[in-house]
């Protein structure tokens, strides 16, 4: 079916019209609407547009000095709005066609916009002059992956990497269990979730979201999409998109904090396969970044191996669900036995390296690696 694509000036009569303003109702934002308490009893976030000048203000005309990241599809700039409220400006700048920059702008609009955790990134709002932007709540310390992989920075103590692994987790089980919609991110990694000034995770980047109505199952979705690295193979092979898409990557996730690894870098080996056969043989200690200098405690260091080792699973039906993740990173037994595969599924694991490059589908510009400015 063909994309609808709406030309800047149609976008522009969207927002400022009445069908708009159903439009963002629909696709759960309220757009500074006010909901009648009787048909919407959930308090929904607020969302506003703010005019060019306004942002071009709070980013001093975009100056690359408050450039603080840039991913596949943007470029974010941190702001200042007039009364001193800290913001952070995506302006999309990078995709393929005119179309997909809208509809990537509209997945965030709509999705962002409908949720409020504080382990998910505020929306503040839009603005459609100019160019395409959305204004956030800013991130202060940047993304994990500038924090864990930027060698000019300390270290990262396992302590942070446990409220990180915590925090992602429930950020997580809300998308994909309490907030209204079941919502799957499709691209958790750690360039897109951000930290607080007191480092508290915040998932962000809902560029590539996708709504599941609750009588679905799963949905099939084509262009496949998202980071190479954190990809599960029902995704990465047949398009099929569910929260366990979303858990894989998780697991990946789990597994570059704890060993302060990329899932793919220069070396054609990827985290997965590097880490399996330490946690085959339960030799968890090894799997742990060596910059930490044995730094750790223990417990937690067999919750989040136990879990990374579930949600990599290469049957989505062996991975745990989110309210399973969060039993077991609490204090939920750490049973193998109640996690022991089907017998006619065999324990395996998934690992990029295992696929011949013909094997490679097209991904998306965000599958490239994105860019940090760095904690500011
Ligand atoms: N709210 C924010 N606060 C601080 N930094 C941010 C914020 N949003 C994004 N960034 C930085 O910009 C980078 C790219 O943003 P992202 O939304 O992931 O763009 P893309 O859709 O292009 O991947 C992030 O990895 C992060 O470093
Ligand atoms: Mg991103």
């Amino acid at each position: 079916m063909k994309q609808l694509h709406l030309s800047r000036r149609n976008l522009k009569r969207l927002f400022s019209s009445p069908s708009g303003q159903r439009y963002a109702k629909e696709n759960g934002s309220s757009g500074g609407i006010k909901c009648d308490s009787e048909l919407c009893p959930v308090q929904k976030p607020s969302w506003r547009c703010f005019s060019y000048e306004e942002i071009q203000k709070a980013t001093k005309g975009f100056h690359q000095d408050n450039l603080v990241g840039r991913g596949g599809y943007a470029e974010v700039y941190r702001g200042e709005l007039e009364g001193g409220q800290e913001v952070a400006v995506k302006r999309l700048t990078r995709a393929a066609t005119e179309e997909q920059k809208e509809k990537e702008f509209l997945t965030e609009l709509g999705t962002a916009g409908h949720v409020s955790h504080p382990n998910v990134i505020a929306l503040f709002g839009c603005c459609i002059d100019q160019d395409l932007h959305l204004i956030f709540e800013l991130s202060s310390r940047g993304s994990v992956s500038s924090n864990l992989h930027n060698e000019n920075l300390p270290t990262m103590a396992w302590k942070l990497r446990y409220k990180i692994a915590v925090g992602t987790a429930n950020g997580l089980h809300y998308l994909h269990k309490v907030c209204q919609r079941r919502i799957i991110h499709r691209d958790i990694k750690a360039s897109n979730v951000l930290l607080s000034d007191d480092f508290e995770p915040q998932i962000s980047d809902f560029g590539l979201a996708r709504w599941l109505p609750s009588e679905w199952s799963h949905r099939a979705v084509a262009p496949i999409e998202g980071t190479f690295g954190y990809l599960a193979p029902e995704y990465f092979t047949h398009g099929i998109v569910d929260e366990k898409t979303d858990v894989f990557a998780f697991g990946v996730f789990l597994l570059e904090i704890i060993s302060g690894r990329k899932p793919v870098d220069g070396s054609h080996k990827s985290l997965l396969s590097w880490a399996k056969p330490y946690l085959n043989e339960g030799e968890i200690e090894s799997l742990v970044d060596q910059r930490l200098q044995n730094d750790y405690d223990i417990n937690q260091l067999k919750r989040l191996t136990f879990i990374a080792s579930l949600c990599i699973r290469a049957s989505a039906a062996c991975r745990p669900s989110m309210n399973e993740v969060l039993d077991l990173i609490g204090d939920g037994e750490l049973s193998a036995e109640q996690w022991k595969m089907p017998d006619e599924e065999e324990e395996d694991f998934w690992g990029f390296d295992d696929l011949d490059d013909s094997d490679t589908p097209l991904l998306t510009s965000s599958s490239s690696s994105s860019s940090s400015m760095g904690s500011f």
